[in-house]
């Protein structure tokens, strides 16, 4: 009998047709609620999430569960770890797989906002050539990117910035090893720096109990009244209240 692995949501089809090169049965959840995922797992021995939670009470459900795969970087959202633990069910991950893309999606972002992007194209939509309404455009190029987490994502916003655009790049990580940081970044020891030298703030680290409401009133007091805070980790890094009150006082 096929070993099987349960999809809690759906995948790429060459991600299925590696499992059924391998042996293994999929079984792909018809709806991404409890109910269902309990009743499918119980017969599984993996199972794959990207944003589908898996609590307590699925993986207590997961009689033969051995492995949680999660494709893509943050756990945070995917598992109970400390069960998972507990259970001694094994977690992994592809730390790598989307990196690039996160890293390119930032960037994306600054350019976006700078450039006056989607102001462009909306006036080119509707064929306002004069586009007089987009705003100031600005350069990023010799501009401060301030950089919290200099993992996998980090690091490559970190060198698309500096090498691709010439800016100058702080970086705070206190977990990182010196000896593995390029010298284009600045690397500094007092994050306080990172939000109040620079033009841009981006976050790339995981969701954890340090980590949870890192950036709140009082980060974004010591920001640049015309910095550009960007957060393409997880929500909960920042009091959403607080970043609402900033954008009221026009921070
Ligand atoms: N937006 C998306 O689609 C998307 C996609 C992938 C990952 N993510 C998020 O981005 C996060 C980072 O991904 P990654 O692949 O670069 O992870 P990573 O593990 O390679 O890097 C995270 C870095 O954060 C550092 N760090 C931990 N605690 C810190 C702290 N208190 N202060 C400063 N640095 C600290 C770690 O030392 C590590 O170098 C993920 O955990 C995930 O939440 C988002």
């Amino acid at each position: 009998m096929a070993r099987k692995v349960l999809l809690a949501q759906d995948v790429d089809p060459s991600g299925k047709r590696l499992l059924e090169d391998n042996g293994f049965e999929w079984i792909l959840a018809p709806k991404e609620d409890e109910k269902t995922i309990i009743d499918l797992i119980a017969d599984c021995e993996a199972v794959f999430s990207k944003t589908y939670f898996l609590n307590e009470n699925i993986l207590k459900a997961g009689k033969k569960l051995k492995v949680v795969a999660k494709h893509g970087a943050g756990i945070d959202n995917v598992v109970d770890l400390k069960t998972a633990t507990k259970l001694g069910i094994y977690v992994v991950r592809t730390p790598l797989a989307n990196a690039d893309s996160v890293a390119e999606h930032t960037v994306g972002g600054m350019l976006a906002f700078n450039q006056k992007i989607i102001q462009m194209h909306n006036a080119t939509k509707v064929a306002d050539f004069a586009q007089q309404e987009c705003g100031d455009m600005h350069e990023i190029k010799e501009k401060t990117i301030g950089i919290i987490g200099l993992g996998n994502i980090g690091s490559r916003v970190a060198k698309i910035c500096a090498l691709g655009f010439d800016m100058k790049v702080i970086g705070y990580d206190p977990y990182v090893n010196i000896k593995n940081i390029p010298d284009y970044i600045d690397q500094v020891s007092d994050i306080n720096r990172v939000y109040e030298e620079s033009d841009y703030i981006t976050l790339h680290l995981a969701a954890t109990p340090e980590t949870i409401d890192m950036v709140s009133e009082k980060q974004f007091d010591l920001m640049k009244k015309s910095a550009i805070f960007i957060n393409q980790a997880r929500g909960n890094l920042v009091v959403e209240d607080d970043l609402i009150k900033a954008l009221k006082k026009r921070k």
